[in-house]
């Protein structure tokens, strides 16, 4: 078989990737390691930057989003029993989408389907090979067969755990990685959200968020110890805990429900330079992680899509090489912004194991700065949005 363009990894990065060059008439094939449903069970972050809605219009996936999305102007920011907003609108006119990432994968799956491209599911022992020649090619096997593909390009769509990124030589490699002391415990319930905004909650037991999916689903989050296990949790003790780290307004307002779905992710940042070797172009999560603070692991991965995509375009359309030549620079560019402002928000809201009474009272005077300044609402409102591509 042969492809211009040879996707591992079938997430949103790889789906998105696919759906755009699609559009352009440019042949791609999908290889995913597990199924659609295990791929559309996962539960992640739901908040859109501008430029991810605008991507999703692009590539023609964005009826059901625009239907069915919840636009904020803000979000409320509490440090103990004292809350205030950062409002998008007023400071920079802008907003952003609520829209899980679970719908969009599946929209994205669903336009996939309806365009006949090519997806391959349960795949196994994919291994790409000539990355530094003009004809490079992947193997692997499905349904114990053995499978080849020759390409122009690959795309290492394939997340932190893909063997995208180990096929970059050791010798060219450089990884940059920070492990954070604490985990956050998640869950979903059929509830209506607390508030109708966002709460970042700072509190002396630890972070606590407030998000939501829709009117009547609503996602809570606590930082808890690493050690811990789900099973540890009770509903009860989760939504006990959370009403101790949320103001006392909002606490009293809690509606609670059984959870339906409860996972504990760890915090970590993570970034692999560089993002290109050879005909192999890596894309979100394989070349970087961010932890959850902010929301920008998608839209991270999305913007990375879009500078492939362009160059991609570019290349078969124009015979232009230049946006592949400087594609891991432009992406890496963004990424470390968007590191560093996901590591600025984790490192101002949460509970540090070793922290001490001066790193407490840093903490708290870096969060009333914010409050109080609109200079200080503003940088952070250009981020949580989204900064340009
Ligand atoms: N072969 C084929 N597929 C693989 C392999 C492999 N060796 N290893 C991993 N995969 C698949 C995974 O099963 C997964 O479906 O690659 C996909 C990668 O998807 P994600 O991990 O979701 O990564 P990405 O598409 O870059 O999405 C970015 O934003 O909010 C964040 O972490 C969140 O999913 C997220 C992401
Ligand atoms: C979520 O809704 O799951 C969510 C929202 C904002 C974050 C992280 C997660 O910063």
């Amino acid at each position: 078989m042969r492809i211009q363009v040879a996707i591992i990894g079938g997430g949103p990065s790889g789906l998105l990737l696919g759906q755009l060059l699609h559009r352009q008439g440019i042949e791609t094939v999908i290889l995913e390691r597990q199924t659609r449903d295990h791929v559309l069970g996962r539960i992640r972050a739901g908040i859109l930057e501008k430029g991810t809605a605008s991507l999703m219009r692009e590539a023609g996936v964005a009826d059901r989003m625009e239907r069915e999305c919840l636009i904020h102007d803000g979000i409320m920011l509490s440090y103990g029993n004292d809350p205030f907003e950062i409002n998008f609108r007023q400071l920079i006119q802008s907003s952003v989408i609520v829209y899980g990432q679970t719908e969009l994968t599946y929209d994205l799956y669903h336009a996939r389907e309806a365009n006949n491209a090519k997806t391959v599911f349960g795949v196994e022992e994919v291994r790409l090979y000539n990355l530094d020649r003009p004809s490079p090619y992947v193997t692997y096997r499905h349904r114990g067969q053995d499978r080849h593909i020759d390409c122009d390009f690959i795309a290492g769509c394939d997340g932190f755990h893909g063997i995208s990124r180990q096929s970059v030589p050791r010798s060219i490699r450089r990884e940059y990685e920070k492990v954070y002391p604490f985990g956050w415990l998640g869950i979903l319930s059929e509830t209506p959200p607390v508030n109708d905004e966002l709460i970042y909650a700072s509190s002396e037991r630890g972070f606590a968020l407030c998000s939501m999916r829709n009117p009547n689903l609503s996602r809570y989050y606590i930082q808890c110890a690493l050690s811990d296990t789900v099973h540890e949790w009770s509903d009860n003790d989760f939504w006990d805990e959370l009403r101790r780290r949320i103001p006392a307004s909002k606490a009293e307002a809690l509606v609670t429900g059984p959870s339906i779905e409860k996972s504990i992710a760890p915090l970590r940042s993570f970034v692999t330079e560089p993002m290109h070797w050879g005909r192999l172009f890596l894309c979100g999560d394989a070349a970087h992680i961010v932890p959850p603070t902010g929301a920008k692991g998608l839209n991270t991965a999305v913007s990375d899509v879009n500078y492939l995509y362009l160059a991609l375009i570019a290349h078969f359309q124009e015979g232009d090489n230049e946006g592949l030549d400087r594609y891991s620079e432009q992406a890496l560019l963004r990424v470390w912004k968007a590191e560093r402002f996901s590591w600025w928000f984790t490192n101002l809201m949460h509970r540090f194991p070793d922290q001490s009474q001066f790193d407490r009272k840093m903490q708290r005077a870096e969060i009333t700065f914010l409050r109080d300044s609109t200079s200080a609402q503003t940088v952070m409102a250009q981020n949580y949005v989204g900064l340009p591509y």
